[in-house]
């Protein structure tokens, strides 16, 4: 889909509103307070509400009003996503893990506060996920759909599960791209198709309407993480706001590792097709439609 000047200009203003109701939600439920030693609050906040693009929280949102419900029926199952994301990137970041000390632009959480401190504001924004789910999102009876949602994908079959493989894919024998894939789907995919889940059951998504969000995230979560395989390849770090070069030294089983960098492309282009046809019944000349269109083909000339 070819968009006009303006139509580009409405959709960047129009994701920018969206990131601008979610970081304020965000700011909202981390304010503890009292209730919650400062020692933790400060760090789960430095890296929760640090400039981060907020697409899975925004794919919330989208897939709730394609369903049919105004967005701010899902603002609190955007701002869980958007914890289990940031939960996720604290603990990725440790030395025991990728050991990066820049994420976002900034410090990572253990080097601006200490590796204690990091685990218990990972560990702290994982639950804290699923308080906000099952108290904020109504009815009762969707909440408890969201929560069902969520555990699966941030669990060891899935996100924990790929991060496991991510760390050591070498014990599984000689690498293949299923098996590469499947590590994608695991450890990034996962999320996003939780956060787009989410969004369709809270908006009410009919049966048909949910599978095609479904196809949709499989295969955008898939070109996600391929062309964050390829931001570490080719992408610069003032742009992506973290250290780049690091997979291939660090043995990593990445796209660009596995097949090149031209045929990772070729890979990512595809799937972005595949994710926007399968968009098609929603296809209309709405804002949403055209921001959910307009963010997928982003993906492949992202610099960050
Ligand atoms: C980074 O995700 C981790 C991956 C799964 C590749 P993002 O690129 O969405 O990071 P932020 O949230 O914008 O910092
Ligand atoms: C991270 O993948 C996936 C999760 C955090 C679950 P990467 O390790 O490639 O993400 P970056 O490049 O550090 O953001
Ligand atoms: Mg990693
Ligand atoms: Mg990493
Ligand atoms: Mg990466």
């Amino acid at each position: 889909m070819i968009f006009s000047d303006r139509e580009q200009q409405e959709i960047l203003g129009y994701l920018d509103l969206l990131r601008g109701e979610i970081n304020a939600k965000l700011d909202e439920y981390t304010n503890f307070g009292s209730r919650c030693p400062k020692s933790l609050s400060e760090p789960m906040r430095y890296s929760l509400l640090s400039p981060g693009k907020r697409f899975r929280p925004i794919l919330t949102l989208l897939a709730c009003e394609l369903s049919g419900r105004t967005r701010h029926h899902a603002l609190p199952a955007a701002c869980a996503i958007e914890m289990i994301h940031t939960y996720s990137l604290i603990h990725d970041d440790l030395p025991a893990l990728d050991n990066d000390d820049l994420r976002r632009g900034q410090l990572t959480c253990h080097i601006k506060y200490d590796e204690s401190s990091a685990i218990l504001a990972g560990d702290a924004l994982q639950c804290y996920a699923f308080e906000v789910l099952s108290k904020h999102v109504f009815p009762k009876d969707t909440a408890g759909r969201c929560v069902a949602v969520l555990p699966e994908a941030c669990g060891p079959c899935e996100l924990v599960g790929g991060q496991a493989d991510d760390m050591a894919w070498k014990e599984s024998g000689p690498p293949s791209l299923e098996f590469l894939e499947s590590i994608h789907h695991r450890k990034t995919g996962s999320m996003i198709l939780a956060g787009l889940r989410m969004g369709a059951i809270i908006g009410g998504a009919s049966h048909l309407q949910y599978e095609k969000l479904e196809e949709y995230g499989r295969n955008y979560g898939l070109a996600f993480q391929i062309t964050d395989d390829l931001l570490d390849w080719v992408g610069d770090e003032e742009t992506t706001g973290k250290r780049v070069r690091k997979d291939k030294s660090q043995g990593k089983l990445t796209f660009p590792t596995f097949l090149g960098v031209e045929e990772s492309r070729n890979r990512a282009h595809e799937k972005v097709k595949t994710a926007c046809d399968a968009l098609d019944m929603f296809k209309s000349d709405s804002i949403v439609y055209k921001s959910l269109v307009g963010m997928t083909q982003h993906l492949l000339d992202r610099r960050k």
